[in-house]
């Protein structure tokens, strides 16, 4: 299959609509990083993307609706706290899991009883989601690589496996959304983003758990190892230690590189195309504050299996 990179216009999202209307899978830019889309009620494209992205089949996708009654039609029995949240943060960067509907396919949520949804805030990705419907999309990466956070990007792992990639630039945010869990008696926060958590509690006048590591409600997804190079990650806590020939700082001096959650994974690509063999990041204490940040950073450098989503 011939992949082809098309700059944003009205007509690249008009084709991309039609290609999604027959079971087509495209990749189109978000505000976090690029997704992998498919409408989400032809199940074939669903499978489809699992097998585009080589994912493991146990690890649910996100669906992109263009309104809250969209994700009150893909979903059921939300709570207040739903409502809250959406009408405060979306569009934007904060995906919520909620009890899924019947309607919506089980092989989204690899058969799960909940779904994640999300109202991205890029308005190409509204406009397709307007014109094709509700889309399943996970990061347009091949399993193992870091999320794609420009059209290249997604051009290195896909080319090839998909007919069409909407090209809008570099993403604003460069680092996945945060995902809530809102389906338990208490809310959970299942992976770290550009929402924080304390913005999420201050809306919800409630504190919000982190799931223990081995709890059922964990994220399918936090159990492989992602956002990962393959050079060998070493977190970096005094400067002075700093030794790669590869370095990412918040403060860079010359020959290293900046760290930034914008770039970081744009910079663990470059140092897989540089073939280093390890990439040293500085951690100041404001880098290790950073929640989402230090999240993506941790997983890269530890090993704990080769899976990724
Ligand atoms: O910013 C984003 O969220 C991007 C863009 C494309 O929107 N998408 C993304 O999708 O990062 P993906 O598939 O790479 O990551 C989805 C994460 C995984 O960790 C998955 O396990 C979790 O969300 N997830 C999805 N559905 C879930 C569910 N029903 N329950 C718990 N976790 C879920
Ligand atoms: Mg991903």
């Amino acid at each position: 299959m011939e992949t082809r990179i098309a700059p944003l216009s009205q007509t690249a999202i008009a084709e991309a609509a039609q290609l999604l209307l027959q079971g087509e899978p495209v990749v189109f830019p978000t505000e976090t990083v690029y997704g992998l889309g498919a409408t989400i009620f032809n199940p074939n494209a669903i499978v489809k993307i699992f097998s585009i992205k080589k994912r493991p089949q146990d690890n649910p996708l996100i669906v992109h609706v263009a309104s809250i009654e969209e994700a009150m039609e893909v979903s059921f029995a939300q709570p207040a706290a739903f409502l809250r949240l959406a009408e405060r943060f979306w569009p934007g960067p904060l995906s919520i899991v909620l009890k899924r509907s019947v309607k919506v396919p089980a092989l989204i949520s690899a058969g799960h009883s909940t779904l994640a949804i999300r109202m991205p805030s890029h308005s190409a990705a509204l406009e397709l989601i307007r014109l094709a419907g509700p889309l399943a999309a996970p990061s347009a990466n091949l399993s193992g690589r870091p999320s794609p956070t420009c059209a290249l990007d997604v051009f290195e792992d896909l080319q090839g496996r998909v007919a069409l990639i909407l090209d809008g630039g570099a993403c604003q945010i460069g680092i996945e959304s945060t995902v809530l869990d809102l389906s338990q008696n208490q809310p959970f926060l299942l992976r770290p983003g550009a929402i924080s958590k304390d913005a999420i509690e201050a809306v919800l006048q409630e504190k919000i758990a982190l799931p223990a590591k081995n709890s059922p409600v964990f994220s399918p997804g936090m159990k492989y190892r992602h956002y990962a190079p393959k050079a060998k990650v070493r977190l970096i806590f005094k400067r002075e230690d700093l030794s790669s020939s590869f370095i990412l700082s918040p403060h860079p001096t010359s020959g290293e590189r900046l760290l930034s959650v914008q770039t970081l994974y744009a910079q663990f690509r470059e140092a897989d195309r540089l073939g280093v063999a390890s990439i040293d990041v500085e951690c100041s204490p404001a880098i290790a504050a950073d929640m989402a940040l230090m999240n993506r950073l941790l997983k890269a450098s530890c090993d704990i299996g080769s899976m990724d989503e």
